[in-house]
């Protein structure tokens, strides 16, 4: 089918935005979804940026959509499956929303009615601030196995991820520490009940960590590291620089038998579980909202790391 629809065109990989009227084509049998929140993950930023080389712009990006389907409050799962993929999770069948399918920075998109989820409530904002946050957590916890009064570091704490992922955490029983450059921020996510660290040699006051969930990656990872006790696992979940990795001392890695993985999204299990918690009112929304129009001033208080959660569109 063929359906226009006014869109935030990402023209050159780390351009301004240009709002326009585009027609767009996808296949009869999905359906259309009208766009009244989506979030600006940091995985977009990494899109915005040319860091996935299988891209190429024009694109219209955005995974974090949330909206009305025949009248009905509903989040879209971000992962659109081939007809052949039996599994739920991004595998690498999937195509993601705002990737190699137009995304959400957009007044409508079209999606398999499988990604439709219906919402309960129709507070859209506390869904789009904090889903792919608390999902991507519910994700890295169980690649973990975080258990109750486990011990685990958080880097990045303030961005849309990590403060809502640090919730789920705390949900689960655990000890939670947070990384944070900022003094101010630091105050607020203190509030959450878990303690906060703001200079980059954290290892000595934090102790010795169960698990690290990095997602600020290259600035923080080697410090991690000394952070972990003896058979402790570290999850890369971002590299906000896009910087390659060092490891500083290899033998450390070796002699406390450390290990580490990748972690990537989340299954439409894993993101309902996160929508539950959201719908029961476990998970405080922390998030700034800009007018669709206001895309660029909203990037780049992203880039400057202005704010605390998720930057979200209001379409
Ligand atoms: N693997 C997955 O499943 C998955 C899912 C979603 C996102 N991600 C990735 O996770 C990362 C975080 O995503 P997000 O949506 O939370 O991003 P975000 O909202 O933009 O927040 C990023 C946070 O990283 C910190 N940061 C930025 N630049 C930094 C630097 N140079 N040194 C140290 N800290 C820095 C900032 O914290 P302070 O200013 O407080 O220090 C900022 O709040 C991104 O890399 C994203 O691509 C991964
Ligand atoms: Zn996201």
């Amino acid at each position: 089918m063929k359906y226009k629809v006014k869109a935030a065109v990402l023209p050159d990989f780390r351009s301004r935005f240009m709002i326009k009227e585009v027609e767009l084509e996808a296949p009869d049998d999905w359906v259309l979804v009208d766009v009244k929140y989506v979030g600006i993950c940091g995985r977009d930023v990494v899109v915005w940026k040319g860091g996935f080389k299988n891209l190429k712009p024009p694109l219209i990006l955005g995974h974090e959509v949330f909206g009305y389907y025949k009248g009905t409050p509903v989040a879209v799962f971000p992962g659109v499956k081939s007809k052949e993929c039996e599994r739920t999770d991004l595998c690498e069948a999937f195509s993601v929303l705002g990737e190699q399918v137009p995304g959400g920075y957009a007044n409508r998109v079209a999606v398999p009615e499988w990604n439709i989820i219906a919402l309960k409530d129709h507070d859209l904002v506390k869904y789009a601030a904090s889903a792919c946050g608390v999902a991507t957590f519910v994700h890295v916890a169980k690649i973990l196995g975080i258990k109750e009064g486990d011990r685990v570091l958080v880097t990045g704490a303030s961005g849309g991820v990590g403060i809502h992922g640090i919730q789920h955490l705390k949900l689960l029983g655990a000890e939670v520490y947070a990384f944070t450059r900022d003094k101010s921020k630091a105050k607020i996510i203190e509030k959450l009940g878990v303690n906060v660290v703001t200079d980059f040699d954290f290892y000595r006051s934090v102790g010795r960590m169960d698990h690290v969930i990095e997602l600020v990656g290259a600035r923080t990872l080697n410090e991690s590291m000394r952070s972990l006790r003896f058979k402790g696992s570290i999850a890369l979940v971002g590299n906000v620089t896009g910087e390659p990795i060092f490891i500083e001392r290899p033998a450390l890695f070796i002699m406390r038998e450390l290990k580490m993985t990748g972690s990537a999204a989340y299954s439409k299990e894993e993101y309902i579980e996160a929508l539950n918690e959201i719908e029961k009112g476990y998970i405080r929304p922390f998030y700034k909202l800009y007018n669709f129009y206001d895309i660029n001033d909203a990037y780049e208080d992203v880039l400057s790391s202005m704010i605390i959660g998720r930057a979200i569109l209001s379409i």
